[in-house]
């Protein structure tokens, strides 16, 4: 079996799970969130080199008050939690986002946690906070004009892999699997670019339940798959 060597998780269904057992919203969050951590050695541990979630839209925001205020409580837990994680995968983590819309102590947090891992290359692992890929998008286009209109950039060399280059994603090679759980058939606005050819895989299971299991069924799927980027298809 092929390993991706690029997995992007879109992490749904929390909600829903909590709800089916007659639990609030944030018991699923919670749930989540030591979920994505055992992932996280699953990922390790099969050989994934890249791994990115998105955790936090710029939409979500519009949630009850109380439900965001319980997910930062939850994002304060786990930034900090997550300086173990990383030294325990030699996983280098980076935030990709918006962070300034955070309270400072946060950003410190992913500072802290960004600075502290830079140098671990096992795994690396994106998690998307405040994060929409148009706003990723005119975030990077905003900073390439300024470098045009300062001189550091001409127009005509401006290529794909300039643009890339402006993206939060900088760097990173473009996911080669992604997975969305908990049945909805939609990208809600993530890795719009990074994603131009990536294989999908849609699950019903809820992100809580999602496990090394149904991670193996996904990656099965997508070795089942012709990878044909628009080519002849190999022999
Ligand atoms: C989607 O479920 C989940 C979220 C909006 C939040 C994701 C957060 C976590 C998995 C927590 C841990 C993450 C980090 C980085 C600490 P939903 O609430 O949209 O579920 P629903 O669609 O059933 O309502």
């Amino acid at each position: 079996m092929k390993v991706p060597n690029h997995i992007a998780i879109i992490l749904d269904g929390n909600g829903r799970w909590a709800k089916a057992k007659g639990m609030p919203r944030s018991y699923g969050h919670v749930k989540g969130c030591s979920n994505l951590e055992t992932i996280c050695d699953d990922m390790k541990e099969m050989g994934v080199k890249y791994l990115t979630v998105y955790a936090f839209s710029t939409e979500n925001w519009k949630r009850s008050r109380e439900e965001v205020e319980g997910l930062m409580k939850l994002f304060r837990n786990y930034l900090k939690k997550c300086i173990k994680i990383a030294e325990r995968n030699k996983m280098r983590v980076k935030v990709i986002g918006d962070i300034t819309a955070f309270d400072q102590d946060i950003q410190k947090k992913i500072a802290q946690l960004e600075e502290f891992s830079k140098d671990y290359d096992e795994l690396h692992f994106q998690i998307a906070l405040n994060y929409g890929s148009r706003d990723e998008i005119v975030r990077g286009v905003r900073r390439l004009a300024a470098d045009v209109l300062e001189g550091k950039l001409e127009k005509e060399k401006i290529t794909e892999a300039v643009v890339e280059s402006y993206l939060d994603t900088a760097g990173i090679p473009d996911p080669d699997l992604m997975i969305r759980t908990s049945g909805e058939l939609r990208l809600s606005n993530f890795l719009l670019w990074q994603l131009a050819y990536t294989e999908f895989y849609f699950t019903d299971v809820p992100w809580p339940d999602f496990n090394k299991k149904e991670l193996i069924r996904a990656i099965e799927k997508y070795n089942e798959r012709d990878r044909r980027y628009g080519g002849v298809k190999e022999e």
